[in-house]
């Protein structure tokens, strides 16, 4: 099968130095060819040198990445490269200032620290969706906390936003399952103590730990998946939902209904099972009649299958490249997330992401009418994420990216000024 660009993109993993051999090993596995395939030899080009085709097209795919700033040479080591840092490209935020990025009828995108913005919100929240940064050893291009400091900086952030959740509103945090002990292949129990720390300290409750299966997901790790084989490859990530009062919560599962199979609706459509069967001791029974009643659709499961894939977001990207800017590498895929705004929250309902990125939670709450509010801290981030929002009713930017053009914002000092005059 043939392999593009981003395959290549996506065998390189946040925190990993990954030599060629490596690379061809994870590709080889992401793409499906037979290792042969790999070892071959062709003569290729005048000189009719003999090289693999496939190891050359991966190194031409690396050579696009690197000059588009995505992947860059690991110094000192030959043939290893890692997915860029770039942290020089990014303009963080100062303390306390905030701006509006862009906005819709619906929705306010803000460049801002979160804990310098939802202090100041008194307006009610139906639902915070959001994927925090991950407590990563080696942290990605716009930084995160270490794992040690994890659970109180997630707790301080969120705190602002949980006094502001309507009774029955909910959290829903998309984080990584892939967090290893240092130097072993046993998993971080962050989650766990993160888990214990919201219902302790926020006095949340727990309602599900909803499995994100990502069928996209590059095989790794690569250290104990592939090399020492004492891992399975990874294939999902966590989505922790909260709420403050369980009973009153706002979620519906008759908004997300999903289409009968075709042997449900022949079911339907005859009455219902012609059986009567006992199954796991008693506790299920079919009689006559059984799943003959007609509904409106079936109830999803816990485990919602979503890749990575999307047009939209290869638009995105490319506006954002044409105007120089980083993309961004960690985000949730829209689908994603409007299953579970239209999950959790009614229409009309406010939704908030405090560690926007590229604004996903935003533009699915736009697709699906809900009202939005988001903070990053990001410039780069925060400008780029408005592409996707030009068509959304009453857009406005600070940033004009639709004429290509993208200008680093204003020195400290006038944003302070501007700042004071921010009201929200
Ligand atoms: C995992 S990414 C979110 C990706 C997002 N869900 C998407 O689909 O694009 C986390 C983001 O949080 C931002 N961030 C980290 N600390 C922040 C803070 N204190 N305030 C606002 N944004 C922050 C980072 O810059 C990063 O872009």
């Amino acid at each position: 099968m043939p392999f593009t660009a981003s395959s290549v993109q996506a065998a390189y993993q946040p925190g990993e130095e990954i030599s060629n051999s490596d690379l061809y090993a994870r590709l080889e596995q992401m793409v499906g060819v037979g290792v042969s395939a790999w070892r071959d030899k062709s003569e290729v080009g005048k000189a009719r040198e003999r090289c693999n085709l496939l190891t050359r097209k991966a190194r031409w795919h690396q050579q696009t990445l690197r000059s588009l700033g995505l992947i860059e040479r690991v110094p000192g080591k030959r043939g290893v490269w890692r997915l860029a840092t770039g942290k020089s490209e990014l303009t963080h935020a100062a303390p306390g200032v905030h701006l509006v990025a862009y906005s819709t009828d619906l929705g306010l995108a803000l460049w801002g620290c979160c804990s310098s913005v939802f202090p100041r919100i008194d307006e009610p929240i139906a639902l915070v969706l959001t994927s925090p940064p991950y407590p990563l050893r080696k942290a990605r291009a716009y930084g995160g906390p270490g794992e040690s400091s994890y659970t109180d900086f997630i707790c301080s952030a969120l705190e602002p936003l949980v006094k502001n959740l309507l009774p029955g509103g909910s959290i829903a945090l998309n984080v990584s399952n892939d967090c290893f002990v240092t130097g072993s292949p046993a998993r971080s129990t962050y989650i766990e103590k993160l888990t214990l720390a919201l219902e302790e300290r926020l006095s949340l409750s727990l309602m599900d730990r909803i499995v994100w299966q990502n069928p996209s997901k590059p095989p790794g790790p690569m250290q104990w998946a592939s090399k020492s084989r004492q891992q399975l490859c990874v294939g999902y990530e966590p989505v922790l939902w909260f709420t403050n009062d369980p009973k009153a919560c706002f979620a519906d599962n008759r908004r997300v209904l999903q289409p009968h199979s075709d042997r449900q609706k022949r079911l339907i459509a005859q009455g219902g099972e012609s059986r009567s069967a006992d199954y796991g001791d008693g506790a299920y029974k079919l009689r006559p009649g059984s799943y003959g009643r007609p509904t409106e659709g079936r109830i999803p499961r816990n485990v919602l299958q979503i890749g990575h894939a999307s047009q939209e977001v290869v638009r995105a990207r490319r506006v954002a490249q044409e105007a120089g800017l980083p993309t961004h590498g960690a985000m949730m895929p829209l689908r994603l997330a409007m299953f579970l705004i239209q999950f959790l929250t009614q229409p009309g309902q406010l939704v908030a992401d405090l560690f926007a990125g590229w604004n996903t939670t935003g533009l699915a709450a736009e697709l699906t009418e809900r009202r939005w509010m988001t903070t990053e801290r990001v410039a780069e981030y925060a400008a780029g994420s408005g592409s996707r929002f030009e068509s959304a009713v009453g857009f406005h930017t600070s940033f004009d990216l639709v004429a290509g053009k993208y200008c680093a914002p204003p020195n400290p000092d006038t944003i302070s000024m501007l700042n004071q005059q921010t009201t929200f």
